[in-house]
């Protein structure tokens, strides 16, 4: 395949704690996989690649987002008065219903998975409803969209309202089929076992799906000790595990291969803390969301050191905004916050949380999330972050960027190497059938 060079000023996070700036940088790309990162005069080498320069432009990996409810995307930013249960009773439970009506789902689908795209995140853990055609449909047009995701159909068969429930064998059976149906469609877009989180899991479906992780090799993406009435509560409802994510061990459903993804982990016990790590879990930080509906702040930095992976996620809709640049700012603030009333936490910096966005996040899809040989190029180019008359470094425009920008600083999007366009997809997606 033809080689193609992208060139413009490169940043990227490394390692955890710092920020990699390359000025003048060429970006070799072969097959969709970055070969080659020159900075400075090409001297010559790679005579017959098309080259595209960016000028003042910046390249960074794209996005991901690892935890994000895609029906809940039409809820962004109202019933923001709520903390959790009333926020799910009143505005969510009602809402996810209607997704009985694959007609609803698909004008919805669209829209978020546009809206995604157009915010830079490429890759994403979403969560679905109970419905199993509206989940078959995102499915596929998730794959139609080019994006990296794990999705499938949630389950839930206790503790939530007759309108939206399911049949404990039922769900059993429609999540079997789903992961059939579903498994080998895509080098992209993979199944995962979604229980919606504890309190609304029953032992014999949490059971069942246990099994159905270690026949299939699937990982699992879940809420995890959240809030503090939600830890208690699934507590009471298990009485023999020491703390929720027991609960997921002693089913059996961390016995898979697939990736474990646990949103919050605002309150982790030792036991927590055992299992994020024995089991190479990822948690993800949701900082709008932590800021809505719930009550705390994950202690992010304690867990880093812990060497505890953590990825960012949006939420939405308990958090209400897509982009997950603005979560890489709202992690800097709410570890000062976190900072200013414990004083013995200590604070997360710009690079910290652009690694989680990045690197941690990506990570979850194979080599994604750096610019750097051996990794795909799925990135952004930024651009027209200065002010006239004042010049920024590139870092300060990233930086600016996360906490004061928007979709119109996004001027190109890769996937795999190939320039991805929102309205393009928006209009394939819409006719989906
Ligand atoms: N816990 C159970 N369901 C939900 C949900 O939809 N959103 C969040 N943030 N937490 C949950
Ligand atoms: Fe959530």
């Amino acid at each position: 395949m033809s080689v193609r060079i992208f060139k413009g000023t490169v940043i990227y996070t490394d390692t955890l704690d710092k920020l990699t700036v390359i000025n003048n940088c060429h970006v070799v790309v072969q097959d969709g996989i970055i070969i080659d990162v020159i900075e400075g005069d090409l001297n010559g080498r790679y005579p017959e690649a098309d080259i595209t320069d960016y000028g003042n432009g910046i390249i960074i990996p794209a996005f991901t987002d690892l935890h994000m409810h895609a029906p809940q995307f039409v809820e962004r930013g109202v019933g923001m008065d709520c903390l959790l249960f009333d926020w799910l009773n009143n505005y969510t439970f009602p809402q996810e219903s209607m997704f009985k009506d694959t007609d609803y789902a698909r004008i919805i689908y669209a829209q978020l998975l546009y809206e995604m795209i157009k915010h830079g995140t490429l890759h994403t853990a979403l969560f679905t409803t109970i419905h199993y055609d509206s989940c078959d449909l995102l499915f596929r047009m998730l794959i139609e969209s080019g994006m990296y995701a794990y999705s499938s159909k949630i389950n839930m068969d206790q503790n939530s309202p007759e309108f939206y429930v399911e049949d404990t064998q039922k769900s059993l059976e429609d999540t079997e089929r789903f992961i059939i149906e579903h498994k080998d469609l895509s080098d992209h877009v993979k199944p995962i076992l979604i229980p919606r989180f504890a309190p609304t899991c029953s032992r014999e479906l949490l059971t069942g799906l246990g099994k159905l992780a270690e026949k299939y090799d699937l990982g699992i993406h879940t809420h995890l000790v959240e809030s503090k009435a939600e830890a208690a509560w699934s507590k009471e409802l298990f009485p023999d595990c020491a703390s929720d994510g027991e609960i997921y061990e002693k089913t059996g459903l961390l016995k898979g291969k697939g990736p474990k993804i646990f949103a919050h982990v605002i309150f982790p016990t030792e036991t927590e803390e055992r299992i994020l790590k024995q089991y190479d879990c990822v948690s993800v930080h949701c900082p709008d969301s932590t800021s809505n509906i719930t009550a705390g702040i994950m202690p992010a930095s304690v867990m880093l050191n812990k060497d505890m992976k953590i990825a960012l996620g949006s939420d939405v809709g308990g958090g209400h905004f897509l982009g997950i640049y603005r979560q890489i700012a709202r992690t800097v603030q709410i570890s000062k916050m976190k900072e200013f009333y414990e004083p013995d936490y200590k604070r997360l910096v710009f690079a910290n949380a652009f690694y989680m966005a990045t690197v941690t996040g990506g990570e979850v899809f194979g080599k994604i999330g750096k610019i750097k040989p051996g990794y795909q190029f799925n990135a952004l180019v930024l651009d027209n972050l200065q002010d006239e008359g004042y010049t920024l470094t590139p870092e300060e425009c990233l930086e600016r960027f996360c906490y004061g920008g928007d979709d119109r600083n996004i001027v190109h999007r890769f996937i795999d190497g190939k320039e991805i366009d929102p309205q393009t997809v928006l209009k394939k997606l819409k006719t989906i059938g």
